[in-house]
């Protein structure tokens, strides 16, 4: 928008955008080792897993890398021509991320959740619910939660069994870490201010 609009990049933005992508990255390609490595087996002991499903997963890795070279050679050139080149790099290969990615949620809803739906009963998941909790990144965790508002992550807590000690002593730190160190200067290039998000956090060194 920016861009398009006249003004260059600027480095706050690129170093802020690139850091949010890895974090991105990072967490589609756990949550898709948690379909793969915990979801998929879990379903098969009672029905069969459409292959298509994890064959989606392969075509939207092959577009992350795609989209992951376009990220890397976005530097803030301060030229606006050579900047929107850099930038449009980056979004047409997200575009096709984002269509690919509708289409494999689209399927799992379509066909995923009916064949869980239809072979198991929701406490049967539970087990499952707590294998992958136990088995998520700390930084997996914090964006698990931080898109939670603090009552919906305190019922999760309970229903979950997970310790308030847990959720104050570990979880909501790097709750907080997330929120200001990728959340935060997210919304900022978003708001195209540096100030509005991040005073005092520190988050372009
Ligand atoms: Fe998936």
């Amino acid at each position: 928008m920016q861009v398009s609009s006249g003004a260059p990049l600027e480095a706050w933005q690129v170093s802020s955008l690139q850091r949010y992508w890895r974090g991105y990255i990072e967490r589609v390609m756990e949550h898709h080792s948690i379909e793969e490595e915990h979801f998929f087996p879990f379903v098969e002991q009672r029905a069969r897993v459409p292959l298509l499903l994890s064959e989606q997963h392969g075509i939207l890795h092959d577009s992350l890398d795609v989209c992951d070279a376009a990220m890397t050679n976005l530097v803030a050139t301060g030229a606006v021509g050579r900047d929107a080149q850099l930038l449009d790099a980056c979004m047409a290969p997200y575009a096709e991320l984002l269509r690919q990615k509708t289409e494999h949620f689209a399927a799992e809803e379509q066909v995923g959740l009916p064949l869980f739906r239809e072979h198991f009963a929701l406490k049967d998941y539970q087990p499952l619910q707590d294998t992958i909790n136990a088995s998520l990144s700390p930084g997996h965790k914090a964006s698990f939660f931080h898109a939670m508002s603090s009552k919906t992550r305190a019922e999760f807590c309970k229903v979950h069994g997970v310790p308030k000690l847990a959720l104050l002593l570990t979880i909501m730190p790097g709750v907080r870490k997330f929120d200001r160190t990728l959340h935060k200067p997210l919304l900022a290039i978003i708001e195209g201010s540096r100030e509005a998000h991040t005073a005092g956090c520190g988050c372009f060194a």
